[in-house]
């Protein structure tokens, strides 16, 4: 029996890479665009050697409208698309609004004017919590109202939802699912893919495993006089493939026809916060290594409390993340040693 295609963008990225295997190990066809601007292609040779599959890879711009639309119409068999493919960095979104707003918009709206074109009616929308801003309630349900985002990259992902909420209204054969995920961490169970540095990481975890291994002199706590239990300001940690699995049950639901409207929103979080001495504990005792760290300043855009409500996807999707934080702060060690060894 023919296998269903996927084309998923920014598929040679972090979350991206996850969710391709997700796909592969249930039996998805998988075509990856990506412009590897912020990836590596030797991320494909990782996928195969975990899933025995190449995927398809095309190298695409998703900026210029013509090539979009022409890798688009090479794979017009695809049943949906899972858009990932987006600059992330909260920092340098602040450095350079106009570079972010350029790609992150562009992309999306080549990809929806190359889907229309090509008649593929189904995408999955990589969103974010950042969209929540600062939130008024806890925890989080999918019906908190959306705030400006402190960053450019946050205004990215919460004006690209109100731009597939405009589409999906105007076209009522096409259907979205924008998941919002929390903090993604952790890495595939074989240790070969994982989190790809990129210069000095800006999140938590990677700036934890690079400190530990000796990358990084020590890891700035951005204070911990936060009104939270210990004073450090509180996560939703979620393993990145908890998440990549919960983008394979999205695809599965909108080709099956499941939605009761053409555009829907789920929370991708485990509904528990961590604050960051839990995560600096935790890694401590899953590691047994001695982390160098050192107390300072709140860092700008930061907020107390971030956590999700799950029910909306547990009941949508019955998608529930299943690893703990040990065992996502686990992984991301052993990504971390095997990238730092290998040959
Ligand atoms: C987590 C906590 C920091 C680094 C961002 C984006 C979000 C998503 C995930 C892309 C905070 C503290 C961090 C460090 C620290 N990105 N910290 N020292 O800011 O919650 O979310 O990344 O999709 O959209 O907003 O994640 O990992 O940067 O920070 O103390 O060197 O760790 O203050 O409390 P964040 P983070």
């Amino acid at each position: 029996m023919k296998k269903c295609k996927v084309i998923v963008t920014g598929g040679c990225g972090y979350i991206g890479s996850h969710t391709v295997i997700e796909l592969i190990d249930q039996n998805f066809e998988v075509v990856i665009f990506d412009d590897l601007s912020n990836s590596s292609e030797e991320t494909l040779e990782r996928i195969q050697s975990i899933t025995s599959v190449t995927p398809i890879f095309v190298n695409v711009d998703l900026k210029d409208a013509e090539a979009t639309d022409k890798a688009i119409s090479e794979h017009a068999d695809a049943v949906a698309v899972i858009h990932f493919a987006a600059h992330k960095a909260v920092g340098e979104s602040v450095q350079k609004p106009l570079m972010y707003y350029k790609n992150n918009f562009y992309s999306l709206l080549n990809i929806l004017s190359a889907q229309e074109q090509h008649k593929i009616n189904t995408i999955i929308f990589s969103s974010s919590a950042t969209v929540y801003g600062l939130p008024k309630s806890f925890p989080i349900t999918e019906e908190n109202e959306t705030q400006r985002p402190f960053s450019p990259y946050g205004n990215t992902k919460k004006v690209a939802e109100e731009i597939l909420d405009d589409y999906t209204k105007s076209q009522p054969d096409f259907s979205a699912i924008s998941l919002r995920y929390f903090n993604p961490i952790g890495a595939h169970e074989s240790g070969l893919i994982g989190e790809l540095p990129n210069g000095i990481p800006n999140n938590l975890m990677p700036y934890i495993t690079q400190t530990a291994v000796g990358i990084r002199e020590k890891l700035m706590v951005y204070g911990n006089d936060y009104p939270t239990k210990d004073g450090t300001p509180i996560r939703d940690y979620i393993h990145v493939v908890d998440l990549a699995k919960a983008h394979v049950i999205s695809v599965q639901r909108l080709i099956n026809k499941e939605q009761e409207k053409n555009f829907e929103i789920f929370n991708l979080g485990t509904g528990n916060g961590s604050s960051v001495m839990d995560v600096i504990n935790s890694f401590e005792k899953v590691t047994n290594v001695k982390l160098n760290y050192e107390i300072t300043t709140r860092r700008d855009g930061d907020v107390p409390e971030l956590y999700a409500a799950t029910d909306l996807a547990k009941e949508k999707l019955n998608w529930v993340a299943e690893k703990s934080l040990d065992e996502m702060i686990d992984s991301s060690w052993k990504w971390e040693q095997y990238f730092r060894n290998k040959k």
